[in-house]
């Protein structure tokens, strides 16, 4: 078999494209060669092949008819792979969310239970699925072949995925990014079960409490309630149902509290600061983890309570 095994519900639309493209470029190859091969024959030294100037419509019509057809062609495939593109990048609602950290050189994977995993990733089959993910280091790609997808993890910023494994099985997980030393060791595998298998899993994992309910604990770890929950002395914003609401910015204009805001105020907060607020907070770069992030934004998702 060419291409790994499909194993996503957009793996298909993906290869018919792949093939597509393949297909057309080979076309033309062999168009471009088969011609070159004839005319190089037809008009090798000594031939008595006609030689003089082409006859008006080859140099005009016939000239601007392939050029528009090909154009038009190429066009069409463009508009084929934005298309397929398009119909992938829509986040599912009610999708699971699951978080990533990558590092040098190892992928750490947090679950919303408080399941954690290392080169590991469990799911259950058929269940939409969105990645949340950044890299505590360097750039590094997560790379599934079966699922027909590809992201590049970067460090102080989010990118998702979303796809819905629709076949059960282990399928291998690369790095696509070269990151160091071990690049090429930082592998893993996703494991798709049939819900009844997925959920004794989660009953095997070790309880450490909701990853909402982990953020809670570094938030007080911390220190983040002193100032950010009810305290007359130090004056800072109210963080309860902050998330996925417009917050105003001192300087004008409003930026929505989506995980990337969040993570930006706690490691940068002197980056975004919200109107009627002094630039007072400390940076938690270096004190908080990438992973302290995840559950931090993890609790204030739930509503911080
Ligand atoms: Cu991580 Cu290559």
């Amino acid at each position: 078999m060419i291409l790994p095994v499909a194993a996503s519900t957009q793996a298909t639309r993906v290869d018919v494209l792949f093939w597509l493209m393949v297909g057309t470029s080979g076309a033309v190859i062999l168009l471009v060669v088969a011609l070159l091969a004839f005319f190089s024959v037809k008009y090798r030294r000594g031939t008595r092949a006609k030689r003089g100037a082409l006859p008006t419509p080859f140099t005009r019509e016939i000239e601007i008819g392939w050029t528009v057809a090909t154009f038009a062609g190429f066009l069409f495939l463009f508009w084929w792979a934005a298309s397929v593109q398009t119909a992938i990048v829509p986040i599912p609602r009610h999708a699971m969310e699951i978080h990533v950290v990558a590092k040098q050189w190892m992928w750490k994977i947090e679950h919303p239970g408080g399941q954690r995993e290392i080169d590991a990733l469990h799911l259950p089959v058929g269940v939409p699925v969105k990645l949340v993910m950044t890299s505590q280091d360097v750039i590094h790609s997560f790379f599934v072949p079966a699922f027909r997808l590809k992201q590049d993890v970067l460090p102080g910023r989010y990118t998702e995925l979303n796809f819905t494994p629709d076949k059960v099985g282990t399928f291998r997980l690369f790095c696509a990014e070269y990151c160091g030393t071990n690049h090429s060791k930082m592998l893993g595998g996703v494991t798709v079960m049939t819900r009844q298998d997925y959920a004794r899993w989660l009953e095997g994992e070790p309880e450490a409490g909701t990853l909402a309910r982990q953020g809670k604990a570094v938030f007080t770890r911390l220190g983040c309630a002193g100032c950010h929950v009810n305290s007359d002395t130090i004056h800072a914003p109210s963080l309860a149902g902050i998330y996925g609401t417009p917050q105003p910015m001192t300087g004008g204009g409003f930026k929505v509290a989506d995980e990337d805001y969040l993570r930006d105020s706690i490691m940068l907060p002197g980056q975004d600061v919200v109107a009627g607020y002094a630039p007072v907070m400390p940076s938690y770069q270096g004190v908080a983890s990438e992973e302290d992030v995840v559950k931090v934004i993890a609790y204030l998702k739930a509503g911080a309570k």
